[in-house]
């Protein structure tokens, strides 16, 4: 059902420092910063040839990125993103399967201006799964 791996999520503390170093030390290519205020995260997407890594910074006031902060104070590793054809054909999939989705269970727009949903970490070995249709 999942496709391909479309990006890791690193959680971050300091977003410029972060930048600076997939940009200078890494040598990648990053986009600019792109505020999400409906999700609470400002993102900035390092592209890589086969997948991308999404640096994710708070946004606002209750941001779910700063709980993940307060808890890693270093950032880290915040979740992992799957291709899949037809999120909705997935997410009853799942469902039927016992997975949780987060939040009402519907998809919302993304990062990417696509549809997407989070899974339930308890039920994917302690990751935080995203579903994007692409
Ligand atoms: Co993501």
């Amino acid at each position: 059902m999942i496709g391909k791996l479309n990006h890791v999520a690193i959680a971050v503390a300091d977003l410029d420092r972060a930048t600076a170093v997939y940009r200078d030390t890494l040598g990648a290519t990053v986009t600019d910063a792109t505020d999400l205020p409906e999700h609470g995260v400002t993102t900035v997407f390092v592209e890589l040839p086969n997948t991308k890594i999404e640096l994710l910074h708070p946004y606002g006031e209750n941001s779910p990125i700063q709980r993940f902060l307060d808890k890693n104070n270093d950032g880290g590793i915040h979740h992992v993103c799957y291709e899949v054809d037809d999120i909705h054909i997935a997410s009853a999939r799942l469902v039927a399967d016992g997975a949780r989705i987060l939040g009402d269970g519907k998809p919302k727009i993304g990062a990417h201006g696509k549809p997407v949903l989070f899974l339930h970490p308890k039920d994917f070995c302690g990751t935080l799964v995203e579903l994007e249709q692409v």
